[in-house]
């Protein structure tokens, strides 16, 4: 009997697609809508690609990844957290984060386990989890709270079957981080529950007020903690497909049991260049993180002086403006500012129903097209009524 499997049907593809197949046959767009940085991945980091290749460097490498990457890894998670993970059986080199989350949950989750997740969130943390044979159970959190979920709604959302607790600080969409108290208390109550924390910290390096908290350098986390993080934001490498994986050893070895089977290693050309971006990098990394804090600073003080309401996002590259002043959902605001003013941002209901009433806008561009974007958001919102330019 043929027909698409119902953990599969059930899921609606991406509210942020619509968008991009909409911009792409448009010209004179100014685009806040991408999740990738604008820059271009470091010279020095495609050289050593270049070179790699020139060597001949085109084959297979353990399914764990290389070693002198996992040893790197090992040692960048030390030296930034203080964490310790064995290079040889903790550390999983993967097609990115997104097959790291993948992993992570067909590694723990049984049909009909429960994955705490936290909305607004990037978008594919619920499908993972339905894709897995797992029940997302979805705790929304709100501006007030710096978009931090409550305590006592999670402790409250925790049944025989939650298998995990799945986050991610600094935050797509909201650009929300977390402090070392706050998380301290949710590695708690995972304690207490006896179950995972999947911890997404792929932004942990574009923090910009205060400093990242790794998860797993908590106390009693280690053991309960899959650390996901990986090259894409903080080395511009988005295309070359490489994140990794860290966690206790019986979880590594179920996930690279999958990983060996359905992909067998990440590139190699892909895995150099990581190599060399922990090898060469950081200067890279901070001069970005600066350009992008520029950045951040200008798109907050523009929406908020737009008449639309935007917290301070402390990571990531992401502002979350409020467009409830507008009187328009965020889906209606998003298409009338494409239509009309040509500049693009995702409606905050994309990534889960308490975002509805925010659009979530990048600031992964130059500070001069920000600023022209900006001119434009100000003009939308300025023509239309019950708004501050109403008055
Ligand atoms: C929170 C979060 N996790 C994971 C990913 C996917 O990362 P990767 O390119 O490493 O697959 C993204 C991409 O936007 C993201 O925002």
């Amino acid at each position: 009997m043929r027909g698409i499997a119902s953990n599969v049907a059930s899921v609606s593809a991406s509210g942020i697609r619509r968008f991009f197949d909409i911009v792409a046959d448009m010209k004179d767009v100014i685009s806040l809508g991408v999740c990738e940085p604008d820059f271009v991945t470091p010279w020095r980091l495609r050289e050593a690609c270049v070179f790699s290749l020139e060597r001949g460097r085109t084959n297979y490498t353990s399914n764990w990844g290389l070693l002198s990457l996992r040893k790197l890894i090992s040692g960048h998670l030390k030296s930034l957290y203080g964490v310790d993970y064995q290079p040889e059986d903790q550390i999983l080199v993967t097609v990115g984060v997104s097959e790291a989350l993948d992993l992570a949950l067909r590694a723990v989750v049984d049909p009909g386990d429960e994955v705490i997740v936290f909305e607004p969130c990037y978008v594919s943390y619920a499908p993972c989890v339905t894709f897995a044979g797992g029940t997302p159970v979805r705790i929304p959190t709100f501006a007030e709270d710096g978009f931090l979920p409550r305590l006592d709604d999670v402790r409250a959302a925790l049944t025989p079957r939650t298998k995990a607790i799945l986050l991610s600080y600094p935050n797509n969409p909201t650009g929300a981080t977390a402090g070392r108290e706050f998380l301290k208390e949710l590695v708690e109550i995972a304690r207490d529950a006896d179950c995972y924390v999947i911890s997404d910290e792929i932004y942990d390096r574009l923090t910009y007020v205060g400093t990242h908290t790794c998860v797993s350098s908590l106390e009693g986390a280690a053991e309960r903690t899959i650390l996901l993080n990986g090259f894409s934001k903080a080395y511009a490498m988005t295309g070359w497909r490489i994140g990794y994986a860290a966690a206790p050893p019986d979880v590594a070895e179920a996930m690279m049991k999958i990983h060996q089977y359905v992909a067998l290693c990440a590139p190699i050309t892909a895995q150099e260049a990581a190599v060399e971006a922990l090898n060469a990098g950081e200067q890279s990394v901070r001069e970005m993180k600066t350009e992008y804090n520029r950045r951040r600073r200008l798109i907050v003080k523009r929406f908020n002086e737009a008449g639309l309401k935007c917290g301070d996002p402390g990571g990531a590259f992401y502002a979350f403006p409020s467009v409830k002043e507008t009187g328009l959902t965020s889906e209606e605001f998003a298409e009338r500012l494409l239509y009309e003013k040509k500049v693009v941002v995702v409606p905050g209901g994309a990534f889960g129903e308490c975002g509805e009433g925010y659009v979530r806008a990048a600031y992964a561009t130059s500070l001069d097209r920000i600023e022209e974007a900006m001119a434009r958001v100000a003009e939308l919102v300025a023509s239309l009524p019950g708004t501050a330019g109403d008055t």
